[in-house]
C-alpha cells in the first residue's frame, strides 16, 4: 500500500503506513510478550497454565491464543508484583481507587514517562494544540494520572503548563480569565461547573481565551460536546487512556473529523472481544476493548480487559485506526427490564430538551424484583412550570422510544444535583443487593 501524504507536523510514528505499523506492532508484540514473561511471574504462570508461549506468536491475530489480564489478577498481585524491571528502575507509580478493597498500582521507568509524555503531546497537537499555547489542567493531580499525565504531554509538546488540579471552582475561573490559556484539560462534568461558575460571576464563558477542550476519564456524550462547544465557543474533543494501560493518551480524537478517538496504535494494541465469550469480534463490532501495551518497560500489560465498550473504526485523519466514543463500562451498564442501558444514552435524550441542563443522576431501585430508573436531572434557569410539565413528558417519552425503557423524571431546581470535581458518578443505587 502506498503510504498516503501526511501533514508534516505528524510524527514518525503517526506517519508509519498501514502495513510498516503492522510489521512495528508485530516486533513490539514479541518483545512485550517476552519482557512480560521473564519478568513476571504472573505472566510466566498464566502462559504457562494456557500453554502458550512467546515463540507461539508469529502473526498479530495469534495475541488472541495468550491469557486476558484483569484488575483482579492487578489486585492480587498488589502493590509492586506486576513489575517487570528492577525497583530501582521505577521513576513514579500512580494508583487507582477501586469502589472497594486495594488499588491498583502501576510503575513507570523513566522511558516509560517519556513514552507516555509523547503520547499524551500527540494527543493534544491532534486537539489542534501547537507548541506555545497554555494549557490550563484541572485534572485531578496525585495518584489518579490524569493530571501528571496531561502535564507531562502538555510540557512535551512545548506548552505552558498551568497545573490549576481539580476543585476551588472559583479560582479556577479567575486563573482562565487571567492568564488566558487556550487549551483546557479536564473531566467533561468538571467542566459543567466551571461553566456554572462563569455565569455566577457574570463572566460570558464564549469571551474567555480557550479554544479547545480536551475531555475524558468517564463517559460522555455527542450532545454535551455540542453542549459544551456552544457554552464556551470552543472545539471539544476526546481523550481515552487507563491507568493499567498508561494513564490518559492511548487514544484521542483528532480536532479536522472529530469521528471517535484515533488509537495510539504504535503503543497499544487493541482488540475487541464478546464479554461474555472471550472471543475477538472484527473490527465494526461492538464489544469490550482488550489492550495490550507495545512499548512499556515498568509494567508491559497483556490482553486487559478495559470493561469498556466500544467498537474499532477504520483510520480517517491517521492510519491508525479508531475507536467510537464509549458508550460506558460494563460495570455501569444498568439492566432494565432486560435492556441494556448506559447513563450516556439517557444523557442524549435530556439535552434534546432545551428546559433540561445537562446535571442529573439516575437513581435505581429495585421495589419488586425489578429494576426502575429515575432521572433526577436539574432544569436551566428561567423555565416556566409549563415547559417543565412538558420537559418531563418529552423526556419520558423519548427515553421510551430511544432507549425502550419505561422511566420516572423528577426535575429540580439549578444546583440541585451534586457536582463532581473529576469523574462523575452518574448513578446512584438504592438496590438493596447492588448489582445483582
Ligand atoms: O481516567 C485516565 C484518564 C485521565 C483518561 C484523563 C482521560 C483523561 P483511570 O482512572 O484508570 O484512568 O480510569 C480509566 O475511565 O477504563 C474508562 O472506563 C474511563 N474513561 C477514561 N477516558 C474515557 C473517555 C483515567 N474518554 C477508565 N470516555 C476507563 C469514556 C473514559 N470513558
Amino acid at each position: 500500500m502506498a503510504a498516503p501524504e501526511y501533514a508534516p507536523s505528524l510524527d514518525e510514528g503517526e506517519n508509519l503506513s498501514r502495513d510498516d505499523l503492522s510489521a512495528l506492532q508485530l516486533k513490539r508484540l514479541r518483545l512485550t510478550l517476552e519482557h512480560a514473561c521473564q519478568h513476571t511471574p504472573h505472566y510466566k504462570e498464566a502462559f504457562d497454565a494456557a500453554g502458550v508461549s512467546p515463540d507461539d506468536l508469529k502473526r498479530l491475530t495469534d495475541l488472541s491464543k495468550f491469557p486476558f489480564t484483569t484488575k483482579a489478577d492487578l489486585r492480587a498481585n498488589y502493590p509492586f508484583g506486576f513489575f517487570a524491571t528492577p525497583a530501582e528502575e521505577i521513576v513514579r507509580v500512580h494508583a487507582s481507587s477501586g469502589t472497594t478493597g486495594k488499588p491498583t498500582v502501576v510503575g513507570y521507568t523513566k522511558r516509560d514517562i517519556e513514552t507516555w509524555s509523547a503520547v499524551v503531546a500527540r494527543s493534544i497537537r491532534a486537539a489542534g494544540g501547537r507548541p506555545g499555547m497554555k494549557v490550563h489542567i484541572a485534572y485531578g493531580y496525585g495518584l489518579f494520572t490524569g493530571g501528571l499525565g496531561a502535564h507531562y504531554g502538555a510540557e512535551a509538546l512545548g506548552c505552558m503548563v498551568i497545573p490549576m488540579g481539580g476543585g476551588q471552582t472559583e479560582k479556577q475561573v479567575q486563573l482562565i480569565c487571567d492568564f488566558e490559556p487556550e487549551i483546557i484539560m479536564v473531566t467533561p462534568s468538571y467542566m459543567l461547573a466551571i461553566l456554572d461558575e462563569f455565569h455566577r460571576q457574570g463572566i460570558d464563558p464564549r469571551q474567555s481565551s480557550l479554544k479547545i477542550g480536551i475531555f475524558g476519564a468517564e463517559p460522555w456524550s455527542e450532545a454535551m460536546r455540542s453542549e459544551i462547544e456552544a457554552a464556551f465557543d470552543i472545539d471539544a474533543v476526546d481523550i481515552y487512556g487507563l491507568s493499567e494501560v498508561i494513564g490518559p493518551g492511548v487514544a484521542n480524537e483528532c480536532v479536522e473529523t472529530k469521528d471517535g478517538l484515533t488509537i495510539w496504535e504504535d503503543h497499544f494494541y487493541p482488540e475487541i472481544i464478546n464479554p461474555e465469550t472471550g472471543a475477538v469480534l472484527p473490527d465494526g463490532e461492538l464489544g469490550e476493548l482488550v489492550l495490550t501495551s507495545l512499548t512499556k518497560e515498568a509494567m508491559p500489560i497483556i490482553r486487559y480487559r478495559t470493561r469498556d465498550l466500544t467498537r474499532l473504526l477504520p483510520g480517517t485523519a491517521r492510519t491508525m485506526r479508531r475507536m467510537e466514543r464509549i458508550s460506558g463500562r460494563s460495570d455501569d451498564m444498568l439492566i432494565i427490564r432486560g435492556v441494556n442501558v448506559f447513563p450516556s444514552q439517557i444523557e442524549e435524550q435530556i439535552l434534546k430538551e432545551r428546559a433540561l441542563s445537562p446535571h442529573y443522576i439516575l437513581e435505581v431501585t429495585r421495589p419488586d424484583r425489578m429494576d426502575e430508573v429515575k432521572v433526577v436531572v436539574e432544569c436551566r434557569d428561567c423555565v416556566t412550570d409549563a415547559e417543565l410539565d412538558n420537559a418531563a413528558r418529552e423526556l419520558r417519552h423519548h427515553i421510551k422510544t430511544m432507549i425502550g425503557i419505561s422511566t420516572m423524571v423528577e426535575i429540580v431546581k439549578p444546583g440541585g444535583v451534586e457536582r463532581s470535581l473529576g469523574k462523575a458518578n452518574r448513578i446512584r443505587d438504592l438496590r438493596p443487593n447492588k448489582g445483582q
